[in-house]
């Protein structure tokens, strides 16, 4: 099997199963030839060796039964760095970016901020800002200590010096109390949300997806806590459901927030809220 067969095969097993069965198709083949997608493009008839070929198989098939790409090749790109990826936490998301752009853009000039990424998984947003802010003295916290290792390993892989980790159920083992920004991407998805049924969360650990019966207790939790941890005029700032922004904006505001701001990603939909305290 050459490289134009094996994609083309590939491309027909699943394209039922995935939405983007040609990228997949590319990724898994790249992962297992060690190139990149300019390789497959420019030499279609090179034959894949008896390994490639059952290693890209057996890829593929599990694809079909709805593993997602960045459990199966253990990376996936975010803020345009590779975050090492497995089935302890969620998979980071381009709208997780939204978070990332608002803090850079709003505290471009602050020297020495005092920032906590609170239920950091990979440690997708604390290793992003941090290697674009090496100045800042970064906390990353989880509850699970699974979640926690790996995004040491991903700080190290980054070489990000400034980054110190705990485990701690939100605010339970967090002694700071003069942090400039909290910010997180806590689970926000209901718990009979039939979207739990259907493509890569089915995959993903439910501990960093769902918050009560309308997905709103962990987002309700940081806004009545986040204030002690808080330095005055430090700032909250959370990732949320695209159809949740009214209701995160009033736990913001009952909660004393001031200077609430949204921000929408690049599907045009509110998926961040930030609050001055
Ligand atoms: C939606 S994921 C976000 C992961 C990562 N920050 C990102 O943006 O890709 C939510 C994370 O919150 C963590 N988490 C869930 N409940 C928590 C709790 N009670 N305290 C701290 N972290 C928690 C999960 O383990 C998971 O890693």
């Amino acid at each position: 099997m050459n490289i134009q067969q094996a994609l083309e095969q590939a491309d027909y097993e699943l394209c039922n199963a995935s939405p983007s069965a040609t990228l997949d198709a590319q990724v898994l083949l790249t992962h297992v030839l060690h190139c990149n997608t300019a390789h497959l493009l420019a030499w279609p008839e090179k034959e894949l060796n008896k390994k490639q070929t059952s290693n890209f198989l057996s890829l593929v098939k599990q694809r079909q039964s709805g593993k997602p790409v960045a459990y199966l090749t253990g990376f996936r790109e975010f803020w345009s760095l590779n975050f090492l990826v497995n089935d302890s936490t969620l998979i980071p998301r381009p709208e997780t970016e939204t978070l990332i752009e608002f803090v850079l853009n709003k505290f471009t000039d602050k020297k020495s901020f005092k920032l906590i990424d609170m239920g950091t998984g990979t440690g997708a947003i604390a290793i992003s800002i941090g290697k674009e802010k090496p100045d800042w003295i970064i906390t990353a916290s989880d509850v699970s200590t699974d979640a926690l290792e790996l995004a040491k390993k991903n700080a190290k892989h980054h070489h990000t010096n400034n980054i110190a980790f705990t485990q701690s159920n939100w605010f339970e083992n967090i002694n700071t109390t003069d942090f400039d920004i909290i910010i997180s991407n806590p689970p926000y998805i209901a718990e009979n949300d039939p979207h739990l049924k259907q493509g890569d969360v089915r995959f993903e650990p439910q501990s960093a997806l769902t918050s009560g019966k309308t997905g709103m207790d962990d987002i309700h939790h940081l806004c009545q806590h986040a204030k002690d941890y808080l330095a005055s005029g430090g700032w909250l700032i959370v990732e949320h459901g695209y159809n949740q922004n009214q209701l995160v904006a009033n736990c913001f505001a009952e909660n004393d927030f001031t200077q609430i701001k949204q921000s929408q990603d690049l599907s045009g939909h509110t998926r961040m809220t930030a609050g001055k305290k």
